[in-house]
C-alpha cells in the first residue's frame, strides 16, 4: 500500500468536488474574509484551473525543511475510521461529509464559551502555513504543509477558568455522513484530548487547509487539530466541539485499548507500542526505515512541558 513519490501536481488530481467546494468557499467568505484582514486569501483563477485558497500564507518558523509528502499520498494514505479502516476508505468514502454549513462549539470551563462559524476559524488561519512531521502511531510518518494557526488563539478568546486542566476535541458523529461509525471499531463519537498546557502550546494548531488548499474531507474538513509531537491519532479531525475539562477527558483510543494507548501519546522511541517497536519508521514515499526521534524531532521546543515526568508510565 505504501506508493512511490510521484511528480503529479495538486492541480492535476484535485477531485472535482474538493474544486466546487472551494468555488462555494469563496463565494461564502467573499469580501468579508477580506475585510476582515485574510490578506492571504487569494481569487482564484479558475480558467487556470483550482486556485489555492492559501496561495500566500507566509511559512512559519516552525516549519521543518524536510521535503513534503507528496499531495497523492498525504490524501489517499489516510486514517480516519468515521469512513472505514482501510487506508484508502476515507479518500474513497469521505465524499459524504458535508462541510458547509459547520460551527465548532467552544464550551465547558470558560468565560465566554461561542459557537464559532467554521468561515470565522477559516478567515484567522489565512495566514500561516506549518510544514510539519506527522507520526503515526502504526509506524510511518509524512511530512505534511498544513494551513492553520495556533490553537491557542481560539483558547485564549474562550478565557478558560481556573479548573480548566484539560481540553477535549470531538469529531462529528453523524452516520448519515460517515458510513464507518455503524461499525463497532470505535466508542463513537471520536474523542481526543490535550493537557491545557500543550494545547496552548505553539506548535499545536486547529488546521483547515493542506498544500494550500481547503482540507480534503479524508484529511479531516473542515477543521483538525495537529499536534506534531504526539503521534497522530491525537490530531483528532472534523471536529464540531471543543471543551475544557477539569478531568482528563476520555479519549477514543485510550477507552478502546489503554494498554497500548495512553492519554499521552508523546511519539517515544524508547517505548515501544506492546506489539510492535517505535525505534524506526517509514516515511511515506521513501524506501528502508529511518529513526523515530524523541517528540517526533520536537523535543527542544516540548520536552519541558514533562518535565519530572515518567514518560515510560505516562505514555
Ligand atoms: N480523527 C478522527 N476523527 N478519526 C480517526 O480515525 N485517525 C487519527 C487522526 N485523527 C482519526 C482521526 C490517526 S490514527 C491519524 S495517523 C491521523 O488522523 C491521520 O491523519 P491524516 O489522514 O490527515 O494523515
Amino acid at each position: 500500500m505504501l506508493r512511490r513519490s510521484s511528480d503529479i501536481a495538486p492541480s492535476e488530481i484535485t477531485p472535482r468536488d474538493l474544486f466546487e467546494r472551494r468555488r462555494e468557499f469563496l463565494r461564502d467568505i467573499g469580501l468579508a474574509g477580506i475585510a476582515a484582514g485574510a490578506s492571504a486569501l487569494v481569487l482564484p483563477a479558475f480558467a487556470q484551473g483550482p486556485a489555492k485558497v492559501f496561495a500566500n500564507a507566509k511559512k512559519s518558523a516552525f516549519s521543518t525543511t524536510e521535503p513534503a509528502t507528496p499531495y497523492k499520498d498525504v490524501t489517499t494514505y489516510n486514517n480516519f475510521y468515521e469512513f472505514g479502516t482501510g487506508k484508502e476508505d476515507p479518500a474513497e468514502r469521505a465524499g459524504t461529509l458535508k462541510t458547509r454549513p459547520w460551527t465548532v462549539m467552544v464550551d465547558g470551563e470558560c468565560a465566554k464559551p461561542k459557537r464559532w462559524d467554521i468561515d470565522e476559524i477559516v478567515r484567522l488561519a489565512a495566514v500561516e502555513e506549518r510544514i510539519y512531521r506527522m507520526r503515526c502511531v502504526e509506524g510511518w510518518s509524512m511530512v505534511i504543509p498544513w494551513n492553520g494557526f495556533p490553537l491557542s488563539e481560539l483558547i485564549r478568546r474562550a478565557e478558560p477558568t481556573s479548573k480548566a486542566k484539560y481540553v477535549e476535541f470531538v469529531t462529528l458523529n453523524d452516520d448519515r455522513q460517515m458510513p464507518g461509525l455503524r461499525s463497532g471499531v470505535l466508542e463513537w463519537p471520536y474523542v481526543e484530548g490535550l493537557r491545557i498546557d500543550e494545547a496552548m502550546h505553539p506548535l499545536a494548531i486547529l488546521c483547515v487547509g493542506l498544500y494550500g488548499e481547503l482540507l480534503p474531507n479524508q484529511n479531516g474538513a473542515p477543521v483538525r487539530v495537529v499536534v506534531p509531537w504526539k503521534y497522530g491519532f491525537k490530531s483528532a479531525k472534523s471536529i464540531v466541539r471543543i471543551r475544557f475539562t477539569e478531568q482528563e477527558p476520555r479519549t477514543a483510543w485510550n477507552k478502546a485499548i489503554p494498554r497500548e494507548y495512553g492519554f499521552y501519546s508523546n511519539v517515544n522511541p524508547a517505548v515501544d507500542h506492546p506489539r510492535w517497536s517505535q525505534a524506526r519508521e517509514r516515511r511515506l514515499g521513501e524506501f528502508g526505515k529511518r529513526p523515530t526521534l524523541p517528540f517526533n524531532g520536537y523535543a527542544e521546543q516540548v520536552a519541558s512541558l514533562y518535565a519530572g515526568m515518567d514518560l515510560k508510565r505516562y505514555f
